[in-house]
């Protein structure tokens, strides 16, 4: 998720890593958290991939938020507060702000939760720029920075959770994420939910395997990673970047293939394993959804959806739903 990986700048970070690099390279196949993209390069390219013609999250979801943004407070009565998990730049909440209506005298807030300190300062000097809007940082994992930010909210909260980064969790994730998201929100509070639909596999593969290879940078840079920090000495040619398209699973998967057999010793996270031409390491999956199917997981997670709008051009919806 963008800007939500620990950057492992401290040693609890740093041996959390360790851990989690030595259990998922363990598992058949070998995989590796896409959370630890989000280093500060990993969190450049992401944003150059956002920018990318064939990455159309970010383009289709500020064509909506521009497009529908008072529709969605219409939706959303007397909403007053604003919590954004994972807000990047900021600018995608400062075009939903712009559709918020001012009650005389009433204060906003705005509610921005990363862990990535410098996520939440560019984003809060975006947001900043809006008069009577009154922004708080958490810097903090979602759930915990959620729990805070919803602690502190006076009045009705929405709580945005954009880009589609809920198609980074499995099924059971998902389900966990939106059920702990309720359990912090007030019945009659609201949440708007952005997620990728699914489409022709020739435009999905574009998506995250693009022309210029900016895609591949990301996520070799997982391994680039590996070794700064770990101590490692993992020959990024030795592997090529593979997206494929799972229909069965309705998700893009993400992989690092070895090219040739690949000895990778990793001393900061005694991992010893041996790759032979042809493995693989997964790293990343991205679930695709269809608009009835986000209804129907919020329903299960006890939200009522309420309206949802859909960018047809490139397959995006996003819906808006009632804490029940
Ligand atoms: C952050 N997340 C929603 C992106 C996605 O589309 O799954 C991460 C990404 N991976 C490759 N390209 C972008």
């Amino acid at each position: 998720m963008p800007h939500s990986g620990s950057l492992a700048t401290d040693a609890a970070a740093l041996e959390q890593f360790a851990a989690d690099v030595k259990y998922y390279l363990s598992l058949a196949p070998p995989q590796l958290p896409s959370r630890y993209f989000y280093d500060d390069l990993g969190s450049a390219l992401f944003d150059t991939i956002c920018r990318l013609p064939w990455y159309t999250i970010t383009r289709a979801e500020t064509r909506l938020l521009a497009a529908h943004g008072a529709d969605i407070f219409r939706c959303a009565l007397a909403v007053t507060d604003i919590i954004e998990l994972g807000p990047g730049s900021g600018e995608k909440l400062k075009i939903l702000l712009a559709g918020l209506p001012r009650a005389s005298g009433a204060s906003r807030a705005a509610h921005l939760v990363d862990v990535s300190p410098a996520a939440l300062a560019s984003a809060a000097q975006t947001i900043g720029v809006l008069p009577d809007v009154h922004v708080v940082t958490h810097q903090a994992t979602y759930d915990a920075g959620l729990r805070e930010a919803a602690s502190a909210v006076a009045g009705r909260t929405l709580v945005a959770f954009l880009g589609s980064n809920i198609g980074n969790f499995d099924a059971p994730g998902a389900a966990a994420f939106l059920q702990n998201v309720r359990a912090c929100l007030a019945e009659g509070d609201a949440l708007l939910l952005g997620v990728d639909l699914v489409k022709p596999e020739r435009r999905l593969l574009l998506a995250y395997d693009d022309p210029l290879g900016v895609t591949a940078a990301f996520n070799k840079n997982l391994l680039l990673r590996i070794n700064r920090e770990l101590g490692a000495g993992i020959d990024l040619d030795g592997f090529s970047h593979r997206a494929v398209w799972n229909g069965a699973q309705s998700r893009v998967e993400m992989h690092l293939v070895a090219r040739s057999d690949q000895s990778i010793r990793i001393p900061r996270a005694q991992v010893d394993i041996h790759l032979q031409a042809g493995d693989v390491i997964w790293t990343e999956s991205s679930y695709k959804y269809g608009p009835e199917k986000v209804k129907s997981l919020l329903e299960s997670c006890g939200f009522r959806p309420t309206a949802q709008w859909i960018d047809r051009d490139d397959d995006f919806a996003l819906t808006m739903a009632e804490a029940l």
